[in-house]
């Protein structure tokens, strides 16, 4: 029972079939901080300054944000090792597959789909808000009944707009869509674009009163901000999975993830700034907190551009996101971890178009009928469980000899994993204690679907 349950699968024969695909290795580090800022971007820094910065941390929600970039920094080594050792999709399932075996393989997916299902609810969430104020602006109103974050006491009964948009991009999956480096390359220069507008506008219209006091929840506050910001960072994994196609990795990949936090790290600290000098952070507990802002200075036409971008931009969050959903969705069917219907492809579109569509459907509901907040904290605790996974693994992973010795090393080992490892532990407790329930609800029933199904079905168990 315990060999099966800590199974793994071989570095070597993983090697073996990434051999036959030959990427091209074109990336440079430069192309690396598009791909990282393209997908990074998206509802955090358009809304998380706002809401954060009023609930949790106040116009200190800039230290947050930096203590939150130093957790993903360190842990985005992590990933760049595994990536490079083991060029093969999945993520951390993979990585986990092979140091830890099939169970804690299982679980981490599990994490992961948690993570990229609710990131794409609350992207889609923070995308209805941003498309209701913009539609407000040509006096289009949607009634508040229908569109805005669920919240019934407020009279919200459902969010419209999150599930149409979900199922939209659901259906251009499905067709075989392409992200392609060009098409990305244009997102980030809107996205950030219209960031540097709403700082250029917005720097004229500060009142440094409106910073006193600067920490109103004290240290507390501060921490427990930057487990909910973390949110804002949530896509530099990219970076990492692109390992197999960068020149020079050992160089190319530590300043393609370094250099991508740190740009959005400066963006979201001087939009907070910004953000929480023209406000008093007590008013920012609203679902478009940068441009009700520019309203608020009477700037419509800077509050309308900005709506139009963050709309453009959250879009690539969410194709992203969901398409990553799907995928690991399509590796689960693939290794046995769930039925085969997962790892279906439609005929004529060469897309897992079932997976697809029970995936994105579970969204949507998700996008229509829960708060933004308690999808955010969710995820960020999918995603750090997945983290501390992978950090820790690095120390199981140097001491398998069969990896290749050519690829990134996280330097500093073991001391840099370690730490990696115990500051994902450290955002996990600062948490609400729903989120852990919650979290705990998601890893029974996964252990349940695990023992009732996978590992009769595993494909392991054909190769034993
Ligand atoms: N980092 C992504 C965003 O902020 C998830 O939308």
């Amino acid at each position: 029972m315990r060999n099966i349950l800590f199974r793994r699968k071989s570095i070597e024969e993983l090697l073996k079939k990434s051999e036959q695909r030959q990427l091209k290795q074109t990336l440079g580090a430069f192309d690396l901080m598009l791909l990282g800022v393209g997908a990074i971007v998206g509802t955090g820094i358009f809304i998380l300054p706002g809401t954060v910065a009023a609930t949790h941390s106040g116009p200190a929600i800039i230290f947050s944000f930096i203590i939150a970039a130093i957790v993903c920094a360190l842990a985005g080594m992590c990933y760049s090792e595994f990536a490079s050792s083991v060029p093969v999709t999945g993520s951390a399932y993979t990585y986990a597959y092979i140091v830890f075996g099939e169970l804690v393989a299982w679980l981490v997916g599990w994490a992961l789909v948690l993570e990229y299902g609710l990131a794409v609810a609350a992207v889609a969430t923070g995308w209805s808000s941003y498309f209701s104020a913009l539609l407000q602006g040509f006096n289009i109103i949607i009634p508040k009944a229908i569109s805005g974050p669920f919240n019934p006491a407020e009279g919200t009964y459902v969010n419209l707009p999150a599930i149409a948009v979900v199922l939209a991009i659901a259906f251009l999956l499905t067709r075989g869509i392409q992200e392609s480096a060009k098409f990305n390359k244009i997102m980030v220069f809107v996205k950030v674009g219209v960031i540097l507008l709403f700082i250029g506008v917005g720097i004229f219209y500060v009142e440094p009163a409106n910073w006193q006091p600067f920490a109103p929840f004290g240290v507390n506050g501060v921490l427990s901000g930057a487990a909910l910001v973390f949110f804002a960072y949530l896509g530099f994994d990219a970076v990492s999975s692109a390992a197999e196609e960068v020149k020079n990795p050992q160089r190319n990949l530590p300043i393609g993830i370094i250099g991508s936090l740190l740009i959005c790290t400066l963006l979201y600290v001087a939009v907070s700034l910004v953000l929480t000098g023209i406000v008093s952070y007590t008013n920012l507990n609203v679902s478009d907190p940068v441009s009700f802002a520019m309203q608020l200075v009477n700037q419509d036409w800077a509050a309308g551009v900005i709506s139009l971008g963050a709309v453009i931009g959250m879009v690539t969050v969410i194709l992203v996101m969901l398409y990553g959903g799907t995928r690991l969705l399509y590796a689960f069917g693939r290794d046995g971890l769930l039925p085969k219907a997962m790892y279906e492809l439609n005929e004529k579109y060469k897309t897992p178009v079932k997976n697809t569509w029970i995936f994105s459907i579970l969204i949507a509901f998700c996008a229509g009928f829960t708060p933004l907040s308690k999808l955010a904290e969710l995820v960020n605790m999918g995603t750090l469980i997945a983290f501390t996974i992978v950090s820790i693994g690095i120390l199981y992973l140097r001491k398998d000899k069969s990896i290749p010795t050519s690829g990134f090393k996280v330097p500093f080992f073991p001391i840099l994993p370690i730490c990696s490892f115990l500051l994902c532990l450290f955002l996990m407790t600062q948490l609400s204690i729903y989120t852990w329930i919650a979290c705990g609800v998601w890893f029974l029933i996964g252990l349940l679907v695990y023992f009732a199904y996978g590992r009769k079905h595993s494909s392991m168990n054909t190769n034993e």
